[in-house]
């Protein structure tokens, strides 16, 4: 890889996405074994910044990085500097002073990681900005799909739910379309981006049936409730009642097709007991495939150098 940084899947090539993708297969198997080492992140240093809550993705990189031979530094926004009004470029070029490899952000406006990659020598991870994309969280949803099918090109993969003020849904959208999956979009009005269905590969569809039936993978969606503004739905239950994927909806998607989420999951809200229930559900798998993605990042970024 030669790129610096890591910001979003638009502007990245599908040669590039094979290339993280066929490292993380390498990851997995290291992941998989009895010995968790590899020396590819030997040497390096990651910091993470997380303006907004993280589960998955901030333990996955600590996990990634401690796999992969590195060390790292997580800052607690909560408890920094940036409360006595230290700005964003700031805390970035302090990490980066650190002597930072890679310094993988989150946060709550769409294009800071694109703000801050020109101003450290570290590379620049995006791990969610806004609403704009979450790329490692898409890789591994690509990851996941085509360690099912073998393949993307050619599959097809319903969104399912709120699709405006998903990052993971842009991600997703820029990523599969690339490597030739079609893309089938169901949710509210008030919840579709505009100008979406001019995307190339992209279908909106009228009702859930449509969405999800003959789909290769089904992937519901977090409803961002801390991105919305009020009068957007009625209520939690219609939605449910109407967007919501339970068994019976699964069952119209192709046999064995993949049910995914990128968590956390609103339970019952986004997906169903009957469709958590179901043994199509790869949700942890794709949390183990994060682990996998992100060891991948660090190690071509790095070698890069
Ligand atoms: N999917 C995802 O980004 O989860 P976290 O918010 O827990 O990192």
């Amino acid at each position: 890889m030669k790129r610096k940084d890591l910001l979003g899947l638009k502007e990245i090539s599908k040669e590039e996405i094979a290339l993280v993708l066929d490292t993380a297969a390498q990851m997995k198997k290291i992941i998989l074994s009895g010995n968790k080492k590899s020396d590819s992140f030997s040497g390096k240093s990651m910091a993470t910044l997380f303006y907004e809550n993280s589960t998955r993705t901030k333990s996955s990189f600590e996990m990634a990085c401690n796999y992969t031979g590195g060390t790292f530094s997580s800052l607690n926004v909560a408890t920094s500097s940036v409360n006595k009004g230290e700005s964003l470029a700031d805390t970035a070029r302090t990490l980066d002073a650190f002597g930072t490899d890679v310094l993988v952000i989150r946060h709550s406006v769409s294009g800071a990681p694109h703000l801050i990659a020109p101003l450290v020598k570290a590379s620049v991870i995006n791990a969610g900005d806004g609403t704009n994309e979450h790329p490692t969280q898409a890789l591994l949803d690509m990851f996941t799909i085509r360690e099912k099918y073998g393949k993307l090109n050619g599959l097809t993969v319903a969104l399912i739910g709120d699709i405006k003020f998903s990052r993971v849904a842009r991600s997703n959208i820029w990523g599969l379309s690339k490597c030739g999956a079609k893309i089938k979009i169901f949710g509210p009005g008030t919840l579709l981006p505009a100008g979406i269905a001019e995307i190339e590969g992209v279908t909106v569809c009228n009702s859930l049936k449509e969405a999800v039936t003959n789909a290769d993978t089904v992937m519901a969606l977090r409803l961002q409730q801390e991105r919305m503004t009020s009068g957007l739905l009625p209520s939690l239950s219609e939605f449910s009642h109407f967007y919501g994927v339970d068994e019976e909806a699964l069952s119209l998607a192709k046999k064995g097709a993949l049910l995914m989420h990128p968590g956390p999951v609103n339970r019952n809200v986004e997906l169903k007991d009957s469709a958590l229930n179901s043994p199509q559900n790869v949700i942890d798998k794709q949390v183990t495939n994060g682990v996998a993605i992100r060891m991948a990042l660090l190690s071509l970024l790095v070698q890069r150098k």
